[in-house]
């Protein structure tokens, strides 16, 4: 239900295909209270004509849960990288500016190719390997501390807000940014997890490994899941250096 007349003002960079030159259209909406980014887009799919009254195409943009949970639908919004269905239409100053991130191949309009963490989950060996052609059965039983510190590390969404705000996380440096190192730390505190410690560590070591992070904690300060992610790349560091010793006394 609209209130009173009053609207809001949401400026979108748009771009129709991953080689084309963006632009930016103004939309103006009813405003209806607990409005979201996410709802507020669907109201411009429902729609598409511009604060201007030209007709346009829906803007496109990748969802799913609604809940904060699938890490689909992370872009910038007001210049931060967060999650649009989490992001409160009252909370945030107006004209609202969305765009897609910066540092992923755009798709089309807000939505972007985040596959590079899923090859840096490769690279890093991000799992349990449980491979077998026998029941392997349900593993070692966690304590209760393990458990305390692995939960938060397990709720990553992979939605990449940590290495788009990243000043390290770029081109030239090819750094593999704090979700994969976070991971790291998880899989190798796992029982059973950390029977690929070694080749995880190895992972880290040279180009676009753990020293590549100049420790700015941009990451930390928009993982929209509160992972606490400066004290895993302080940790995996310790870990990587002790292996790199290890290393240089058996050589
Ligand atoms: S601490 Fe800084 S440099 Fe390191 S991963 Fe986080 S944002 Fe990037
Ligand atoms: S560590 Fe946080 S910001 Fe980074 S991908 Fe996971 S949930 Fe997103
Ligand atoms: S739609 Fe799943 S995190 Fe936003």
């Amino acid at each position: 239900m609209a209130t009173n007349g009053k609207t809001v003002i949401i400026k979108i960079k748009r771009q129709d295909n991953p080689n084309s030159k963006p632009y930016w259209e103004e939309f103006e909406l009813p405003y209806r209270p607990g409005m979201n980014v996410t709802s507020s887009l669907m109201d411009i799919a429902a729609n598409p004509v511009t604060k201007q009254g030209k007709a346009t195409t829906p803007v496109t943009y990748d969802s799913n849960c609604l809940e904060e949970v699938c890490g689909s639908c992370a872009m910038l919004i007001n210049d931060r990288a967060r999650m649009a269905c989490s992001a409160l239409i009252d909370k945030l100053g107006q004209p609202i500016r969305l765009e897609p991130f910066s540092k992923f191949p755009v798709v089309r309009d807000l939505s972007v190719d985040r596959s590079v963490l899923f090859e840096n989950l490769k690279k890093v060996k991000a799992w349990v390997p449980t491979d077998g052609t026998y029941d392997l059965g349900s593993g070692p039983r966690q304590s209760a501390e393990q458990q305390e510190l692995n939960y938060p590390l397990s709720r990553c969404i992979s939605c990449c807000c940590c290495m788009e705000a990243c000043p390290q996380f770029n081109d030239k440096t090819g750094f593999v940014g704090a979700a994969a190192i976070s991971q790291v730390r998880l899989f190798n505190n796992h029982p059973t997890g950390k029977a690929l410690k070694i080749e995880r560590l190895k992972a880290l070591m040279g180009d676009g490994g753990i020293q590549e992070c100049g420790y700015a904690q941009n990451c930390v300060e928009v993982c929209p899941k509160d992972i606490p992610l400066t004290k895993s790349i302080a940790d995996v560091g310790g870990q990587v250096m002790w292996q790199a010793v290890k290393d240089l006394f058996r050589s």
